[in-house]
C-alpha cells in the first residue's frame, strides 16, 4: 500500500510511520508535514534513509503544493494527522486552528477525491464530544459538543469528511481517540511537560483541582487501531479508540512525581484552563467487535517505559527546548537534497 501521511513529523504521526514501516515491508509512506513548532524530523531519524519512506515539507492548506505531491506519490490511502493540537494554544490563537484543522483537511479531501484514493482516514479526537459528568462514556453516536476552539475545529473537520463521503462518494473514515502518551510527544502536553519540569527540579502546574479525568492510551495502541481501520474499516464509519484507562490529572501527577523520585512539594495548583473539559471516557465496543482492535499496553508498564524514554533521551527534549530541533530540516534534507 502507498500511504500519504499528513503531519507525520509530530508525536502520533511519527510513531505511526515507524510502526507501519516495521510491520509491513511492502508499504510505502510519503510524509507531508509543514514542520510547525510541533513537527520534528528527529522523531524519524531512524527511518529517514529507508527507500520506502519519503518526506515532503509542505503546508496542507497549500492546494497547489498538495496537488503536486499527490500527482508525484499517487497514494492509495491518506491518513491525516496534521493539525494544531494543543488546547491551551487554541485558547490564545483560535484562527490558526481553524485554518489548519478545517481548511487543511478540506484541501486534503479534495486532493484525495481528485486522485481517486481508495481510503481516506481522518485522525480525530474524543474532544469533539465535549465533557462527561461522573458517569457514562462517549459512543460514536454521542452528540458533538466541542468546548475549545481546538475541539470545535476538529469537529468541523469531521463533518467535512462526512460531507465528502456523502456528496462525492469518497471512501472516508474517522477515528476518535482519547489522550495518547509515549515517546516523542512535544513537551507542552501533560506527561512530557511534567517529566521534563521535574527533571529540571521545577514544580509542576496542575490546573484547577486536578480532578479532571482523561482516558490514556499508549501511542502504539493508537497506531494499531489506525492500521486496523486502514485494513478492515468500513467506508463512511466512525471508530472510537480508547485505552480503557481513566485517570484524574492528580493521579497522573502523583505517579510522575513518584517515578521521578520527588515528593508532593513538587506539585502546585494553578488557575484552571478556561472551558476545561471535566471528564473523557471512550466506549470502544465498535472497533473491538468489528475490527478486533484492542489496546494491549498496560498503563503502569507503558507509563514507566515512557518516563524512562524521556530520561534516556534528554538530548531530544533539550533540543526542543533550545529550538535547535528546528534546524534538522536544513541539516538533513536541504543539504542532502532529499526533498
Ligand atoms: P502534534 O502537535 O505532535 O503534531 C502535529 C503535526 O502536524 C506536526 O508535525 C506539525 O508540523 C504538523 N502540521 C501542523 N500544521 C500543519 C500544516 N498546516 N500542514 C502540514 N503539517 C502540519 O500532534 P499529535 O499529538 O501527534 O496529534 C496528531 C493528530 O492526532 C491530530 O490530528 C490530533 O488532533 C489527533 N489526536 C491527538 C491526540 C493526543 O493525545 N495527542 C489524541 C487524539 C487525537
Ligand atoms: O483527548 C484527546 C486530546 O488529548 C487531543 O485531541 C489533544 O490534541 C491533546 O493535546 C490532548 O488534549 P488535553 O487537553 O487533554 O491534553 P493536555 O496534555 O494539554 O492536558 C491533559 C490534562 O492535564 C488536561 O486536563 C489539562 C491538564 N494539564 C495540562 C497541562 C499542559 C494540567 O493540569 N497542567 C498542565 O500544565
Amino acid at each position: 500500500m502507498r500511504i500519504l501521511v499528513a503531519g507525520g513529523a509530530g508525536f502520533i504521526g511519527s510513531n505511526f510511520i515507524r510502526y507501519i514501516l516495521g510491520a509491513h515491508d511492502d508499504w510505502h509512506i510519503a510524509n507531508v508535514d509543514k514542520l510547525t513548532y510541533a513537527g520534528n524530523l528527529a522523531n524519524l531519524s531512524d527511518v529517514a534513509d529507508m527507500p520506502r519512506y519519503r518526506f515532503h515539507r509542505a503546508d496542507i492548506c497549500d492546494a497547489a503544493e498538495v496537488s503536486r505531491i499527490f500527482a508525484l506519490e499517487k497514494p492509495e490511502a491518506v491518513v491525516n494527522f496534521a493539525a494544531e493540537t494543543h488546547v491551551d494554544r487554541s485558547i490564545d490563537d483560535p484562527a490558526l486552528f481553524l485554518r489548519t484543522n478545517i481548511l487543511g483537511t478540506q484541501v486534503l479531501l479534495d486532493a484525495a477525491r481528485k486522485g481517486g484514493v481508495a481510503r481516506y482516514l481522518q485522525i480525530s479526537t474524543d474532544e469533539v464530544y465535549g465533557s462527561l459528568g461522573a458517569t457514562g462514556k462517549f459512543s460514536e453516536e454521542s452528540p458533538l459538543r466541542p468546548n475549545s476552539p481546538y475541539a470545535a475545529s476538529k469537529t468541523a473537520a469531521d463533518l467535512l469528511v462526512r460531507a465528502y463521503g456523502k456528496t462525492y462518494g469518497l471512501p472516508a473514515f474517522v477515528t476518535r481517540c482519547s489522550n495518547n502518551y509515549g515517546p516523542y510527544q512535544f513537551p507542552e502536553k501533560l506527561i512530557p511537560f511534567f517529566v521534563t519540569l521535574l527533571r529540571g527540579g521545577k514544580a509542576v502546574p496542575v490546573y484547577g483541582d486536578g480532578m479532571n479525568v482523561r482516558d490514556w492510551i499508549h501511542v502504539d495502541d493508537h497506531s494499531r487501531a489506525v492500521e486496523g481501520v486502514l485494513l478492515r474499516g468500513r467506508p463512511g464509519e466512525i471508530y472510537n479508540v480508547g485505552g480503557g484507562n481513566e485517570r484524574t490529572n492528580i493521579e497522573i501527577t502523583k505517579m510522575l512525581v513518584a517515578a521521578m523520585g520527588k515528593d508532593e512539594s513538587s506539585m502546585k495548583f494553578v488557575p484552571d484552563r478556561p472551558g476545561h473539559d471535566r471528564r473523557y471516557a471512550i466506549d470502544d465496543a465498535k472497533i473491538r467487535a468489528e475490527l478486533g482492535v484492542v489496546p494491549r499496553v498496560p498503563f503502569e508498564e507503558g507509563l514507566r517505559a515512557t518516563v524512562r524514554w524521556y530520561l534516556d533521551n534528554e538530548p531530544w527534549w533539550r533540543a526542543v527546548q533550545s529550538g535547535e530541533y528546528q534546524s534538522f530540516f536544513d541539516r538533513w534534507y536541504v543539504r542532502k537534497d532529499r526533498v
